[in-house]
């Protein structure tokens, strides 16, 4: 995600402000700028070795603010990577989140005379500071903000008031860091921790007056508040991980944030409709194709299946799922009235990438699923959505898996509505959606049941996942995920598939992880279960809370909220999540590391 710093004290500002970047790396981005009052800004794309490289000697403020960006709204541009400048070219500003209302405010600002340079919600922000400034920064920023609806962690920083940066925060963390020679400010307190350990977080709905040395909190009212400094006591790369041993294990729990960042500005839950901007040229095109053709690899791959399901089911959709690796070399007889899209993280796999450019060739319809933004596959796709789950650290995909899901939801909604799907039936899904955020929070805040079973399980050489319809490809996700960080042999099957040969497999040495919610398959999966049992292979089960007959046929049991059909596979990943994660970390293994893998396959 995004990363800001910001200094202001004694010292030159530009190397400080490199070296904050540097240390907001970990996070993911795709460019980067600086602004140094009496310098202006310098930005560029890539690495922050090549913003360094544009970094003169003649830069010598002492003070500025920094930022490197996670594409969201435009591709990762120089003309999109921050800092952005108001309409007199002389504040400039930093921001992390999204604007919500940006369009509306855009169209306001325009009618005042107002121009703009870059695709992004943040110039549209900085334009409005800058209109409404007259000469009292904090003011013009807070009255601003009243008019701003959606998240933001900011800086803001005047070329002819150097001493001062204003921060603000609604829903994206800015931190201040009060050093013994300058003041230091970021959005990740890791960055901080080399200049001090004396940090102030703010709250949402306050903002900071920051000075060499000293600082005044106040809120949106214009009240000022009094705030201490507390010790940070974590090293940095605890500090990272946000007090979490592992980035796998960060990235599972921020499912929730990552639900409601991926919908954010999507729902129109009064209307029952979805609203996906990239799709908007498309949609007429989606709505009368006899075909859609899922590619992708690994887990994208399952993602792609269980959005099969729900294409299917819910959009009458025919929707075939390939894998990358073959799609590519098949004789595709696709009509012209078939699309092909591509859903990956990285925007970068190469087996997906090549799939997508043989669709082109017989110039059929491309669309996209995918987390970065500006990668090559969402350059090079027709049209598409963003995942908006931000960077995945961990080599195991875990949050970018449930987006990838949360997409597939909205998408057949989408469509569905397009074929017909009633409004009623539209809100239902649409509603549950909006509420699922706080499902997972509140499943996530209790999951010391999971890490029990996982030490029970982590001693078996061997496991098979089995779960029917949704759930078969999440069967699949489960045994992918216990493999990557468990080098356990897994194997997942459709329920129903067992007796026609692998259930030779079992004995009592052999456990089966059975995803099992009460669903139109629910005595389907009890069948399955019951078969296994009687094989004496050990059975955890993935149930729904309250169904006390599970409890009679497996012999450990995962208990997950109940929600609607269409989207209880995402919750039903989350534990099998986290048991490959406690499995890997009980078998003292690298979770977010492990063997013979990287995090983008940019090779066939
Ligand atoms: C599994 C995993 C991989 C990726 C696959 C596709 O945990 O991370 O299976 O899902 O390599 O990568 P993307 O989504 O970047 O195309």
């Amino acid at each position: 995600m995004c990363g800001i710093f910001g200094y202001v004290g004694k010292k030159p500002a530009a190397p400080i402000l490199i070296e904050g970047l540097k240390t907001l790396e970990y996070r993911g981005y795709d460019s980067a700028g600086i602004f140094v009052p009496g310098f202006g800004v310098v930005k560029s794309v890539g690495p922050i070795a090549n913003l360094e490289k544009k970094i003169t000697s003649d830069i010598k403020g002492d003070s500025g603010i920094a930022h490197t960006r996670w594409a969201t709204h435009g591709p990762p541009t120089e003309l999109n990577a921050h800092p952005h400048l108001d309409m007199s070219g002389s504040v400039a500003l930093v921001h992390n989140g999204i604007i919500e209302n940006f369009r509306e405010l855009k169209e306001s600002l325009v009618v005042q005379g107002v121009t703009f340079k870059s695709d992004t919600d943040t110039e549209v922000l900085i334009k409005l500071i800058g209109s409404l400034y007259a000469g009292n920064l904090y003011e013009a920023v807070k009255n601003a903000l009243k008019r701003v609806r959606g998240t933001y962690g900011i800086l803001v920083q005047d070329e002819h008031r150097p001493d001062v940066i204003v921060a603000a925060r609604m829903g994206s963390p800015i931190v201040l860091g009060v050093g013994a020679d300058g003041n230091f400010v970021s959005s990740d307190p890791s960055a901080l921790l080399t200049h001090t350990k004396k940090v102030i977080y703010l709250n949402d709905g306050e903002c900071a007056v920051i000075k060499k040395d000293s600082y005044e909190i106040l809120n949106l009212a214009g009240k000022k508040l009094q705030k201490n400094p507390e010790t940070v006591e974590w090293d940095l790369e605890s500090v990272q991980k946000q007090g979490y041993e592992h980035f796998m294990l960060k990235e599972i729990f921020e499912a929730g944030e990552v639900i409601e960042s991926t919908i954010r500005g999507r729902l129109i839950l009064e209307k029952g409709k979805v609203r996906l901007g990239g799709m908007d040229a498309v949609l007429p095109k989606l709505a009368s194709l006899n075909r859609l053709v899922i590619v992708g690899c690994g887990s994208a791959y399952y993602a792609g299946q269980v959005g099969r399901c729900m294409l299917e089911e819910y959009a009458g959709l025919p929707v075939e799922v390939e894998l990358g690796s073959e799609y590519r070399y098949k004789r595709n007889l696709s009509d012209k009235k078939t699309a092909v899209l591509a859903v990956t993280q990285s925007g970068e796999t190469a087996d997906t990438l090549a799939s997508l450019r043989s669709a082109k060739k017989l110039d059929l319809l491309t669309l996209g699923i995918v987390n970065v933004v500006g990668s090559t596959i969402a350059r090079e796709t027709d049209a598409g959505v963003y995942n908006h789950a931000g960077p995945e650290v961990a080599v195991a995909s875990t949050k970018a898996f449930i987006s990838q899901l949360v997409v597939f939801a909205m998408l057949t909604v989408l469509i569905a509505r397009e074929k017909g799907m009633s409004q009623a039936e539209a809100k239902k899904i649409l509603d549950e959606l909006n509420a699922l955020p706080s499902v997972i929070k509140k499943y996530l805040s209790d999951t010391k049941d999971i890490k029990k079973i996982a030490k029970k399980y982590s001693g078996y050489k061997n496991a098979m996942y089995i779960g029917r319809k949704f759930h078969a490809p999440i069967a699949s996700e489960g045994s992918l995920k216990l493999k990557e960080v468990t080098y356990i042999h897994a194997e997942a099957f459709a329920g129903g598939e067992l007796k026609h040969g692998s259930i030779a497999l079992l004995d009592k040495d052999f456990p089966v992880i059975a995803i099992a919610p009460k669903d139109d398959v629910y005595e389907k999966m009890i069948s399955n279960i019951e078969e296994v049992k009687a094989r004496s292979a050990p059975i955890l089960a993935i149930a729904t809370e309250g169904d006390s007959h599970i409890t009679d046929v497996a012999d450990d049991v995962i208990f997950i909220p109940k929600v609607h059909p269409i989207l209880q596979p995402i919750v039903s990943t989350i534990p099998l999540q986290l048991l490959a994660y406690y499995v890997g970390v009980e078998k003292g293994l690298n979770v977010d590391r492990p063997r013979n893998l990287a995090k983008s396959v940019t090779v066939e």
